[in-house]
Order: structure tokens, then sequence, then C-alpha cells
């Protein structure tokens, strides 16, 4: 199901209130997947995965860019994702389930730098907006 207006207006404005901390919220993030779901790691043989890696500081970055976009192309999520939903397609080969758990992740790292500011409504519109970044990013394995 779509996001609703009422959902796309929460996602842009609790970004905007953490998008200065979005370099730490992607790196945040992905060290939460690879601790609390290590069968994940098995994508990444070719990076340093110890904390404070800086490979996986770097890919943070890059998520964070990657959401920041998507949040700001968020009438057009499958357009703005359209080249990352090929790399982790046909490159890649993630498998779908995988994306659930790195929404999980990123769920509880936001909440952690939203603090009060995280309100059922917000964490509601959060899930459903991951569903559809995770949407348009494995789009292309049907
Ligand atoms: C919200 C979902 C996701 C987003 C927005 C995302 C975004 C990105 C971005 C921006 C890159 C860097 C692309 C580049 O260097 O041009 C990347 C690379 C990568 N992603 Fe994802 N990703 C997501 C989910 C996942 C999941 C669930 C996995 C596997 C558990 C995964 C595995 C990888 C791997 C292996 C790379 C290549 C890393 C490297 O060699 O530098 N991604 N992703």
């Amino acid at each position: 199901m779509s996001l609703t207006n009422s959902e796309k207006s929460i996602i842009v404005s609790s970004w905007d209130k953490v998008s200065s901390q979005a370099e730490a919220i992607g790196t945040e993030a992905l060290e939460r997947l690879f601790l609390s779901f290590p069968q994940t790691k098995t994508y990444f043989p070719h990076f340093d995965l110890r904390p404070g890696s800086a490979q996986v500081h770097a890919l943070g970055a890059k998520l964070a860019a990657a959401l920041d976009d998507a949040v700001k192309n968020i009438d057009n999520l499958d357009g703005a994702l359209s080249t990352l939903s090929d790399l982790h397609a046909y490159k890649l080969w993630v498998d779908p389930v995988n994306f659930r758990l790195l929404s999980q992740c990123l769920q509880v790292t936001l909440a952690g730098h939203l603090l009060q500011d995280v309100t059922a409504a917000t964490q509601a519109a959060w899930d459903k907006f991951l569903e559809e970044v995770s949407a348009a990013l494995t789009a292309k394995y049907r």
C-alpha cells in the first residue's frame, strides 16, 4: 500500500530533524545489522566488519545518501532507486529477506536519534517507507 500524504510529510519532517547525523545513522544501522543478524555478513567477505571499520563507515555514508535521495524523491521511489535496484539484484544478488532485517536496524537506529520525536505514527510511517524502499530495491528480482 502506498504512503499517504500524511505519512510522507512525517517522513520528510522527521528525516529533516536527523539528516545532519545521516552518516552516523547509516553506519550504526549497518553495525546493528552485522551484530544482530550475522548471516548478513556473508555478503561482505571483502569487508573489514569490525566495530569502527572505515569500510563500514563509508558504506554507511552511501546508505544514508541513498535514503536521503529516497526521501527527496518520495513520490518516485522506483525511479530514484533504479540504479541501486539493478546493483542489488543483478550484481550483488542480495536475498530480499535481508532488506527487512536492515529496515528493522534502521528503525531502531533512527529511534535512537529522533528520541522524543518518535511517536507511534512516526514509527509506523518509517516502517512503511522502508518497506517501499525495499520493494523498489527488490523489484527487479520478480
Ligand atoms: C534500504 C536498503 C538498502 C539500501 C538503501 C542500500 C544501499 C546501498 C548503496 C548506496 C550501496 C553503494 C553502491 C555504490 O557503491 O555505488 C550499496 C552497496 C551494497 N549493498 Fe546495499 N542497500 C540496501 C540493502 C542491502 C542489504 C539488505 C544488503 C545485504 C545484506 C546489501 C548489500 C550490499 C553490498 C554487498 C554492497 C556492496 C558493498 C561494496 O562492495 O562496496 N544492501 N547498498
